[in-house]
C-alpha cells in the first residue's frame, strides 16, 4: 500500500522503515531538511539497535522528503507522528499535530484515504484531526474527490528494542468508529499479524511466536489506552520503588521481592525493576497528560499523581544517600556511570543522569560523566550544564569521591573494579539500578550502596 508517514523521530521513522520492510511503498516526510538528507544517505539520526540494518534491507520500498505533495499526493494510509512534547501545565503541544492534519487536507488526492494518529495524543484529538483535515480539504475548493478517515493507532515500541517490539508486538490496536478504515488497517497490518515475512538475521523471530492480536475499538479508546498502558507501567515501577525503601529499612532485598511477587502471573515480573525511576519522554509526559485530561472532566487521578511522586523522590534520594555518605558535596568529584535515561539508546528527554548532575553542579561539586552512545548528544543537547565527559567508563573512576550508576548498560557490569578502585579517591559507589555485584564489590574494597537494598 502507499503510505505516508509524517514524522521521522523514534515512532515515525521505525514505522516507517518496518512497514517498508513488510512490503509497503513508503515515503516519510519531515521538515528538517537536514534530517532528510541523511536519511536518504541511509544514516538514522538516532541511535536505536539495527535501525540502519533495517532501512538497508528496506531501502527499495523507502523514500524521506521534505515535499508534502511527494508524500501525500497519492498515499493511501497516512501516519501521523510528530512529537506532542509537554507544556508547563502538563497539556501536550499539538501544534505540530495541528500543521501535519492541515498538510494532510491540502495535499491528499486518493479516493479513500486513511488517516493515522501515531502520535500520543488527548483523548477526542482524532475528531479534532478530522476538522482540521476536512477544513483545509475544502479550503481548496477544488474539483477532486477524496474521502478520507481517521483512526487512531497507538504505538507501544520501547525505544532500545523499538524494532522487535514492532515487528513482534504483544499486539496491534486500531480504534476508529469505521469499519473500513480498520479493515485497510488490518490488511496494511497483515504481514505482521500473521507474521509472514521472513525474519531478518539481525531480528530474528523469538521462538513459538506465531501471530500478533489485533484489537480494534472505538476511537477513544484506543486512544485511552496508550495512556492508560503507560500509566499502569509507571505505576508498576513506582509501586516497587515504594516498596524498595521500605526493603531498606526492614532489611529485606527488594530483588528478591520482585522475584516473589513477580512470579504470581496474575502480576507478572516485568517492569518490577527497582531503581531510579523512570525518566525518557513517555511516562511522565503521558501521565501528566492523563491527569490533566481527568481534571478537566473533574476528575483526580491520586494513583497516577501518586506514581509521579514516589518517581521524583527516587532521584532526590540518590542525592540525599550521596550527602549522607560524603556529608559534604562541595569540592567532591562525582563520577556517572549512564547518561540517556535507558541503555541502548541515546535519548536524553528527562534523563535521570542530567537531574541529578545539575542538583550535584549546583552544590559546588565537580561531575563526570560517560555513556557508550549518548555523549555526542549529550555535548549538544546540555550544553547549559558542566559536565565533563569521560572518555571511557573507566576514566569516570579517576580520583572519584562517589560514582553513581545510572543507566544500567551491561558492560558496566563488566569492569575490573580492582582496578576502577584504585583509582578513586573514596571507594564508594551508588547503585541506582541494582546491578552492581556485591562480592565483586567487596573484593574490589568499595563500598556499595544499591537502592532497594538494606546498606550492611
Ligand atoms: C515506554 C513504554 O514501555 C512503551 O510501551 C511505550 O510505547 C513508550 O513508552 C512510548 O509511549 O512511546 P520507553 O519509555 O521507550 O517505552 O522505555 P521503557 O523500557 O518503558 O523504560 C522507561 C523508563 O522506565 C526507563 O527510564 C527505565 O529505566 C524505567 N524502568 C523500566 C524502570 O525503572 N524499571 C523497570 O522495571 C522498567
Amino acid at each position: 500500500m502507499k503510505t505516508a508517514i509524517i514524522g521521522t523521530g523514534y515512532v515515525g521513522l521505525t514505522t516507517g522503515v518496518a512497514l517498508a520492510f513488510l512490503g509497503h511503498e513508503v515515503t516519510c516526510l519531515d521538515v528538517d531538511a537536514h534530517k532528510v538528507e541523511e536519511l536518504k544517505k541511509g544514516k538514522s539520526p538516532i541511535y536505536e539497535p539495527h535501525l540502519d540494518d533495517l532501512m538497508k534491507a528496506a531501502s527499495q520500498n523507502l523514500r524521506f522528503t521534505v515535499d508534502p505533495v511527494e508524500a501525500l499526493k497519492n498515499a493511501e494510509v497516512i501516519f501521523i507522528a510528530v512529537g506532542t512534547p509537554s507544556l508547563p501545565d502538563g497539556n501536550p503541544n499539538l501544534s505540530y499535530l495541528k500543521s501535519a492534519a492541515q498538510s494532510i487536507g491540502h495535499y491528499i488526492s486518493s479516493p479513500f484515504v486513511v488517516i493515522v494518529n501515531k502520535s500520543t495524543v488527548p483523548i477526542g484529538s482524532g475528531n479534532w484531526v478530522e476538522s482540521l483535515v476536512r477544513d483545509a480539504y475544502r479550503a481548496q475548493n477544488v474539483d477532486k474527490k477524496s474521502e478520507f478517515v481517521v483512526a487512531s493507532n497507538p504505538e507501544f515500541l520501547r525505544e532500545g528494542s523499538a524494532l522487535s517490539d514492532m515487528l513482534y508486538a504483544d499486539r496491534v490496536v486500531v480504534g476508529s468508529d469505521e469499519t473500513r478504515a480498520l479493515d485497510v488497517l488490518r490488511k496494511l497490518y497483515q504481514p505482521l499479524l500473521e507474521q509472514t515475512f521472513e525474519a531478518p538475521s539481525f531480528l530474528p523471530r523469538p521462538e513459538g511466536f506465531r501471530a500478533v492480536h489485533f484489537l480494534t475499538s472505538d476511537l477513544q479508546s484506543a486512544e485511552l489506552i496508550k495512556y492508560a498502558a503507560n500509566a499502569f507501567l509507571a505505576l508498576k515501577i513506582s509501586f516497587i520503588n515504594e516498596i524498595a525503601e521500605l526493603s531498606e529499612k526492614v532489611g529485606a532485598d527488594i530483588h528478591h521481592v520482585a522475584r516473589g511477587i513477580g512470579l504470581d502471573s496474575r502480576i507478572g515480573n516485568r517492569f518490577l525493576q527497582a531503581g531510579i525511576g523512570w525518566g525518557g519522554s513517555c511516562f511522565g509526559k503521558d501521565t501528566a497528560a492523563l491527569i490533566s485530561t481527568g481534571k478537566e472532566y473533574g476528575l483526580s487521578m491520586p494513583i497516577t499523581q501518586a506514581a509521579r511522586d514516589v518517581n521524583a523522590r527516587q532521584r532526590a534520594r540518590m542525592i540525599e544517600i550521596l550527602m549522607n555518605e560524603l556529608k559534604i558535596l562541595k569540592g567532591r568529584k562525582i563520577g556517572i556511570l549512564g547518561l540517556a535515561f535507558k541503555p541502548f539508546t541515546d535519548d536524553l528527554r528527562d534523563a535521570p543522569a542530567y537531574e541529578l548532575a545539575s542538583k550535584l553542579v549546583e552544590r559546588g561539586a565537580k561531575v563526570v560523566g560517560y555513556d557508550p552512545v549518548a555523549m555526542t548528544r549529550a555535548k549538544r543537547e546540555w550544553s547549559d550544564l558542566e559536565l565533563e565527559y569521560a572518555e571511557n567508563a573507566h576514566s569516570v573512576f579517576s580520583e572519584a569521591d562517589a560514582v553513581l550508576l545510572v543507566t544500567e548498560w551491561p558492560e558496566f557490569k563488566m569492569l575490573p573494579y580492582s582496578e576502577c578502585a584504585k583509582l578513586m579517591k573514596n571507594k564508594f559507589i551508588l547503585d541506582g539500578r541494582g546491578q552492581m555485584d556485591k562480592e565483586a564489590m567487596k573484593n574490589a574494597g568499595i563500598k556499595l550502596i544499591t537502592l532497594g537494598k538494606s546498606s550492611t
